[in-house]
């Protein structure tokens, strides 16, 4: 932009095919005001937009376990089944007491806990957006008439929406990548914490449904439509599974991306942190993604390049991947953090070339939707295990392809995410109770 307001907030296509190049390939649309944590050039100060205004409906208090409704299909009528979903998908979590760092954590993790993504419920009636902070529901359209039927209990759709503005204020034209990559763990939140409650959603992409779905919904230009979950009728029986874990929730309310500076402790993580992986990525929302492992430190699998795609984890090299992380994890020219410490680093691979020759400038947001709902999953299968996981976007796309031995020119990495044992630090972190 010439008069210094970011791409992202000037109303154009969100995703243009440059953002490739600018913000995967290099990170060349991160501003350098992003060290000091000053506002981008051309955001302002201002913190943008809040909420919209309409009446409140409060949540049942969340339930402590997350678990299908013994003896009846489970329905978002059920307010402890709506509670639930909205909390554990999207919810605050987690309060750090730690002066002048970042106090609320929320389900998901977001770059600098900016969290653009909103969660709207939309019924044929009405559209229900999901207020985190206060835990309670905002009824944002209903006719007159049907505003006394209006029931979040009868909504089809779970539908993801971004603010970039809220994450351009600090990474101005990274923004969109960012969102797209948050708006993609979102869904795969909601699309895990349906399943533990034995609802069946069915994750969506097409454009010209989330349009339908968000028209009248979004103030003009602010808000992006991202991708949306339909609510299915329920199953009488969801059947046996290994995944959802029947501890989601204590699991949840325990993840979270480790220090500031990510510097794990050299130990084995369990066996269970790589069966756990697998199971988390064959029960995810999109199948077209394959997710590359290079392992340092699991019990009963020696060190080396694995990969899982179609359901199945295989080793492809053996040997310490020390020099292969450090070329990869790099953020203009240093290591972005401690990877010689880490249980094992996971990148998220897609098929790029492909997707945009079907789907042109979208298929950023569709192929960011596909990986950023894998790489939640990472985050929680390793949460599970009691590590933390760090996705850090200080990576050299170009070196990932290379040694991760990607199709040339046509599969990119979207997620790199560090996962090991975090060691005690300063950060003091209290749950948040509703
Ligand atoms: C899409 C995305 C990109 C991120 N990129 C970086 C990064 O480049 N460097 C970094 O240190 N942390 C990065 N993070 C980690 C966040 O800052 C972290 O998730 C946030 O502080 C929230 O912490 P929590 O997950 O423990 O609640 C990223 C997170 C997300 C979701």
């Amino acid at each position: 932009m010439t008069d210094g307001t970011p791409r992202s907030l000037a109303g154009e296509n969100p995703f243009p095919l440059a953002l490739w190049a600018e913000a995967v390939y290099s990170r060349r649309a991160i501003p350098a005001t992003l060290a000091t944590g000053s506002p981008a050039p051309g955001t302002g100060s201002a913190e943008p937009g809040l909420l919209p205004h309409g009446p409140r409906l409060p949540l049942a208090p969340p339930p402590l376990h997350l678990a299908p409704t013994p003896g009846s299909p489970a329905t978002l009528a059920d307010p402890a089944v709506l509670s639930a979903l909205l909390h554990y998908s999207y919810g605050l979590l987690q309060h750090d007491l730690t002066p002048g760092g970042w106090p609320l954590h929320r389900a998901v993790a977001s770059a600098r806990c900016r969290y653009p993504s909103e969660l709207t419920l939309v019924s044929p009636t009405a559209a229900f957006r999901f207020d985190p902070l206060h835990h309670q529901l905002i009824m944002q359209t209903a006719s007159v008439t049907s505003r006394q039927a209006a029931d979040p209990g009868v909504s089809r759709f779970a539908v993801i929406t971004s603010r970039f503005a809220r994450t351009a204020r600090l990474y101005g034209d990274y923004a969109p990548r960012l969102c797209a990559q948050e708006a993609g763990m979102l869904l795969g939140a909601v699309h895990l914490v349906a399943a533990a409650l034995g609802l069946r959603t069915r994750p969506g992409q097409d454009q010209e449904t989330l349009h339908g779905l968000c028209a009248n919904l979004l103030p003009a230009g602010a808000e992006h439509p991202m991708g949306y979950l339909e609510i299915l009728r329920p199953v009488k029986h969801p059947g046996d599974r290994s995944w959802p874990p029947p501890d989601l929730a204590s699991v949840l309310r325990a993840r979270h991306s480790g220090a500031a500076l990510f510097d794990p402790e050299p130990v084995l993580s369990p066996k269970a942190l790589l069966t756990d992986l697998g199971a988390a990525l064959a029960a995810a929302p999109f199948t077209d993604f394959s997710c590359h492992l290079l392992v340092q430190r699991v019990t009963g699998f020696s060190p080396g390049h694995y990969v899982h795609s179609d359901g199945h984890l295989r080793q492809v090299s053996d040997g310490d991947p020390q020099t292969s992380l450090e070329q990869i994890g790099q953020t203009e020219g240093r290591v972005s953090m401690n990877f010689r410490s880490t249980a094992c680093t996971a990148y998220i691979a897609v098929r790029r070339g492909a997707a945009v020759a079907r789907y042109g400038a979208d298929a950023f947001r569709r192929l960011h939707l596909t990986a950023g709902a894998a790489a939640h999953l990472l985050c929680v299968a390793a949460a599970r295990q009691g590590l933390a996981a760090r996705v850090h976007n200080g990576y050299d796309a170009a070196a990932a392809e290379r040694l991760l031995g990607l199709a040339p020119g046509e599969e990119t990495v979207l997620f790199q995410v560090a996962i090991g044992t975090a060691r005690p630090g300063a950060a003091f972190r209290v749950p948040v109770v509703f």
